[in-house]
């Protein structure tokens, strides 16, 4: 081919080129060692003299030129990558920004910071104590010595190590165990919560085999069921709302003397166990079907109601609490006849679900990790 046919061809082809990596590319096809310019080197030597002479010139020049223009026309690509680049990285302040997905806390964990926030006011200071614990802590030392049937409810978690003095290791299945721990580490007066893990075997719809517990426990001089009565309420008007009662029904513990099943008035009936809703059938109080409608509204008996689904009854049972027995006492190291105390243990979950009005129908759903859950608190 004629030299300046090559040239044009060249020049044309790299006007053409609209990237760095193409121009390359065409810089290889005519400058590189098996290049078109290249070749024609090859053919120098079977010229004469004169000729290779002012061929090789030729040669020479065109070769320059090439590259020239090359380089020029790198030079711009860059220039134009660069202009995109800016262009398309260029910040532009005014454009809604795009907002990152934000967690949040765990129901359980939300529940658990109001809870201790709630005792900590009224002087109960958050303890840790281990959610892996001794026999001892769990069981023994709250007046439930081996083999006391009490201690089969409690369908423990046993691990493989024992103490000489202390007894099984065991996933603690209540907080109790932080009672006696709790009375060691100092002397009263104590105000305590401890909220922890605890481990029972247990799996169904509304049992988890790993769920939390909050205890409280108060130990002073003069104490009295009128003062767990006092904090109980207080709690219940701080967590569930002011139109909130507690109810105490005798129960039995073996850690406490006496002992009481905790009750709460129900939100959604407001503690009276019916709720207004005309498109059922009447109910009397004794929750009969009354035959005779009497259209009366809201006010007294006779009025559209049908029972409270959550509560059925009016009130909802939070968990237990009592009196510290004297033997728990004794075994914190305290006299009884100068010490006296009081102590209550809830499941948080349960107790988060009744300020909710939550009724989930498979409790296991908590832990399950459902965002689609999870993300509606
Ligand atoms: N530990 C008990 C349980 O898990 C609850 C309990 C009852 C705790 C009475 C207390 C108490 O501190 O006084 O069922």
């Amino acid at each position: 081919m004629e030299l300046s046919k090559l040239k044009d061809k060249a020049l044309r082809d790299i006007a053409k080129i609209d990237s760095v990596e193409r121009l390359e590319a065409l810089r290889i096809h005519y400058l590189g060692r098996k290049g078109e310019v290249t070749k024609l080197f090859t053919t120098l030597p079977k010229l004469n003299e004169e000729e290779r002479k002012i061929r090789g010139q030729e040669l020479n020049v065109l070769k320059r030129e090439i590259e020239k223009v090359l380089l020029a026309r790198g030079k711009t690509l860059e220039h134009e990558k660069l202009g995109t680049l800016v262009k398309a990285e260029k910040l532009d302040v005014t454009l809604p920004g795009a907002r990152p997905s934000l967690g949040h806390l765990h129901i359980t964990s939300q529940a658990i910071e109001e809870i201790s926030r709630i005792f900590a006011q009224i002087g109960f200071n958050r303890v840790r104590y281990p959610e892996i614990d001794w026999d001892y802590y769990a069981f023994e030392s709250l007046n439930m010595p081996k083999g006391h049937p009490a201690r089969d409810e409690w369908e423990t978690f046993f691990m493989p190590w024992e103490h000489p003095r202390l007894g099984r290791m065991v996933l603690t299945p209540h907080t109790s165990n932080g009672q006696v721990r709790e009375m060691e580490r100092r002397k009263p007066p104590i105000r305590m919560t401890n909220i922890a893990k605890c481990y029972r075997r247990q799996s169904d719809i509304s049992h988890v085999p790993m769920f939390h517990q909050f205890e409280g426990l108060l130990v002073d001089r003069a104490v009295s069921v009128a003062n767990l009565k006092g904090t109980l309420d207080y709690f219940a008007c701080a967590f569930f709302g002011p139109d909130r009662k507690i109810r105490l029904r005798p129960f039995h513990f073996r850690f406490t003397e006496p002992s009481f099943e905790v009750d709460v008035s129900c939100g959604v009936c407001g503690g009276t166990g019916f709720v207004f809703n005309p498109s059922q059938p009447p109910l009397n109080l004794r929750g009969e079907e009354q035959s005779e409608p009497p259209l009366r509204l809201r006010g007294g008996v006779g009025e559209l109601q049908e029972r409270c689904r959550l509560c059925k009854s009016g009130w909802l049972e939070l968990g237990g609490a009592g009196m510290v027995h004297p033997n728990v006492l004794k075994a914190g190291g305290l006299d009884p006849k100068e010490w006296r105390g009081f102590a209550f243990g809830w499941g948080v979950e349960r107790t988060y679900m009744m300020k909710a009005g939550l009724r989930i129908d498979d409790i296991r759903v908590l832990y399950s990790n459902d965002l689609s859950f999870l993300e509606q608190f």
